[in-house]
C-alpha cells in the first residue's frame, strides 16, 4: 500500500471534496485490494502499482481483514467484551465488527471512526444495529483522541470495557504526531477508573 502522511490529503477549506477524490486515499486502495467497489480510478492506479512492487499486498489486506473478524469473535465469545471503539474503519464491506459481535451477542455497542468523508458516505451500512445494541460513526481524527472520547461517550460506557480497534491505522501517522502518545491518550478513561 503507497506510504500516505495521515490526514494530509484530508479535505478542508482549502481542499474541496472533488480535489480529495482525485488522489489516491488508503481506504480506497484497501477497498480496491479487498475487491470492492468503492474506490476511483485514482486509487485503483496506486493499488496497481503497489501490487505490481509487491503482489502479496493482496492477501496481505485480506488477512488483515479476517484478523479483524477473528479478534472481534475472540474478544466477544471469550473475553466477554460487548463494546467497540472502531478507529480507521475503512469501507464497510462483509462482516463488519457490528455485525460479528453483535451475531455473538446482539447487545453489543460499536462506534466506528474514520477520517475519509468517502467512508463517512458509506456509513449507513454500518448503522445496522440489532435492536439490542447499538452502532454509531464519527467523522474524526485518530490525531483528535479527545474529541473522539467525548462523542464517542455518547454510545460507549468508558466506565466498562471497551475493545480500542487501531487496525491497520497506526502504521499511518507519522512520528511527528506521536502515535504512542494517542495510544496512551485513548487509555485515558480506565486509568481514571479504580475497578470495574
Ligand atoms: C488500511 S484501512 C484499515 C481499515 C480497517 N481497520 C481494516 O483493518 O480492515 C485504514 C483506514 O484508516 C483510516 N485513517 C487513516 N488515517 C486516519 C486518521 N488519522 N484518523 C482516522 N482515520 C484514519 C483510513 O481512512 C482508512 O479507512
Amino acid at each position: 500500500m503507497p506510504s500516505q502522511a495521515s490526514g494530509s490529503t484530508a479535505p478542508g477549506p482549502e481542499r474541496s471534496l472533488a480535489t480529495y477524490a482525485s488522489v489516491a486515499h488508503v481506504a480506497r486502495v484497501y477497498d480496491y485490494l479487498l475487491g470492492g467497489k468503492d474506490n476511483f480510478a485514482v486509487d485503483r492506479e496506486a493499488a496497481e502499482q503497489a501490487i505490481r512492487i509487491n503482489p502479496d499486498v493482496i492477501s496481505t489486506a485480506r488477512a488483515n481483514r479476517a484478523f479483524g473478524i477473528r479478534t472481534t469473535s475472540y474478544l466477544v465469545s471469550q473475553a466477554g467484551i460487548r463494546q467497540f471503539l472502531d478507529i480507521g474503519t475503512g469501507m464497510p464491506t462483509n462482516n463488519n465488527i457490528h455485525e460479528v459481535a453483535q451475531s455473538i451477542a446482539p447487545e453489543s455497542r460499536i462506534v466506528y471512526v474514520d477520517h475519509d468523508p468517502i467512508v463517512l458516505t458509506h456509513a449507513r451500512a454500518l448503522l445496522t444495529s440489532a435492536p439490542a445494541g447499538a452502532t454509531d460513526y464519527l467523522e474524526a481524527d485518530l490525531r483528535e483522541p479527545g474529541k473522539i472520547l467525548a462523542e464517542a461517550a455518547q454510545t460507549l460506557d468508558f466506565s466498562r470495557p471497551v475493545a480500542i480497534m487501531l487496525i491497520a491505522i497506526l502504521h499511518l501517522i507519522l512520528d511527528r504526531d506521536d502515535p504512542y502518545d494517542l495510544v496512551c491518550q485513548l487509555a485515558t478513561p480506565w486509568r481514571r477508573v479504580a475497578r470495574w
